[in-house]
């Protein structure tokens, strides 16, 4: 029979992707979500990927009695992959408790079922927010961590530590930290990928809106940097690569590796926002909208990944040119747009 792995926040970005991954690779998924993020008619995207939809339990991870009521139901499942988060900075800043409540409570309810229940196996979200401004790149694992800039980051540095104490206290069970640098993109088939509500935050939604008339000018935040062409860099990692990733770490704790692993989830390579720009319109053919702006408060200049550790212990990296995600991202855009007209 095939294993059961309990995806938290399964309909929204990450989450469905990895579903996908997850039913390819043979388990059986089961999703919580609560929907605040997304629409459940992202299951049905996946359900044309993979011909299966994955169960469905529509659940607050933050509310302790519900979470304890979707977890006895699936109470055999093997391993959870927690995705279930707000992620929005600025709003973290403006109502830090709906962050901590959220995010931190959510994870103690799914780390407290967990125990009761036995299921020994957990993967973590977190990001490379954890790093801050770093001293010296790329960053490694033993990179040190700087000082959470808002409350959203410090759900992310506090969930690893929560994280590690459990499992320090119960050497039953594992646990696998992914720090995901910028995930962009969508799969290949465009049934799936970003929905941002509103006006995004993110570089990429923000740019195909803006390359679908939606938005009038991408702004590019800063060209006065000490970066080689002046703009800031970041290390974009494909969504499908990502996705991959969270499979090789469950196969790997399902495979006995013990206590805590951390991972840098990138693709080694910092590439500019200018950069960025000119391979989505080489790729695309279509011309973008966009002019300098001053920089954006509070954003890091450079950082990138060294993703080697994931390569050697979990035999993963990321294969997807940058110009094939940016082709996928766009036709999704496309796709989205279609749908609302
Ligand atoms: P997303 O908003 O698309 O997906 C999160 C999902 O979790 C949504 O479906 C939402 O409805 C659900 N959710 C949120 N709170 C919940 C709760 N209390 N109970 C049940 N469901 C809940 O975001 P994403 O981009 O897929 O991010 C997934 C995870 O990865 C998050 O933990 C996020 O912090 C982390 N992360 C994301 C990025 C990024 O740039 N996308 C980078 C680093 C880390
Ligand atoms: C990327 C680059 C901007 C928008 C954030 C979170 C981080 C993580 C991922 C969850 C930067 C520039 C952006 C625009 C621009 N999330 N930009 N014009 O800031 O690297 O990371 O999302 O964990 O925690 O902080 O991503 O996509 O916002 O920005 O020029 O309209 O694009 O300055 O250089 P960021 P981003």
């Amino acid at each position: 029979m095939a294993q059961k792995i309990i995806v938290t926040g399964g309909a929204g970005y990450i989450g469905t992707h990895t579903t996908v991954e997850l039913q390819k690779a043979g388990f059986d998924v089961v999703v919580f979500d609560n929907f605040i993020n997304s629409d459940p008619s992202s299951l049905d995207g996946v359900q044309r990927i993979t011909g299966t939809k994955p169960e469905l339990e529509r659940v607050d991870c933050a509310d302790d009695v519900a979470i304890a009521d979707a977890f006895a139901k699936h109470s055999d499942a093997v391993g959870v992959i927690h995705f279930a988060a707000l992620k929005a900075v600025g709003e973290s800043v403006e109502k830090p408790l709906m962050y901590y409540q959220n995010n931190i409570r959510g994870l103690m309810n799914v780390l407290d079922n967990m125990n009761k229940h036995g299921i020994a196996n957990i993967v973590f979200s977190s990001s490379a927010t954890v790093y801050g401004v770093p001293d010296v790149l790329p960053v490694t694992e033993e990179t040190p961590l700087k000082p959470a800039t808002s409350p959203y980051g410090q759900t992310k540095v506090m969930g690893e530590n929560i994280i590690s104490d459990a499992v320090r206290a119960n050497p039953n069970m594992r646990a696998t930290l992914l720090r995901y640098f910028n995930p962009v993109g969508a799969h290949p088939s465009a049934e799936i990928g970003e929905l941002p509500l509103g006006t995004p935050n993110n570089l990429l939604p923000y740019l195909t809106q803006t390359a679908a008339g939606i938005r009038e000018v991408l702004s590019v935040f800063g060209d006065d940097y000490d970066t080689p062409d002046g703009f800031c860099v970041r290390d974009y990692i494909d969504i499908n690569d990502l996705a991959s990733a969270h499979v090789a770490a469950l196969k790997h704790m399902l495979g006995g590796a013990n206590g805590v692993n951390i991972f840098n989830l990138g693709t080694g390579r910092g590439v500019s926002v200018m950069e960025l720009i000119k391979t989505f319109q080489d790729a695309t053919g279509v011309k973008l909208n966009y002019k300098i702006a001053a920089r954006r408060p509070g954003d890091v200049p450079a950082i990138w990944a060294d993703a080697t550790l994931a390569n050697k212990v979990l035999g993963w990296r990321a294969n997807v040119p940058l110009a094939d995600t940016l082709r996928n991202a766009w036709k999704w855009q496309v796709k989205v747009c279609e749908k609302n007209n």
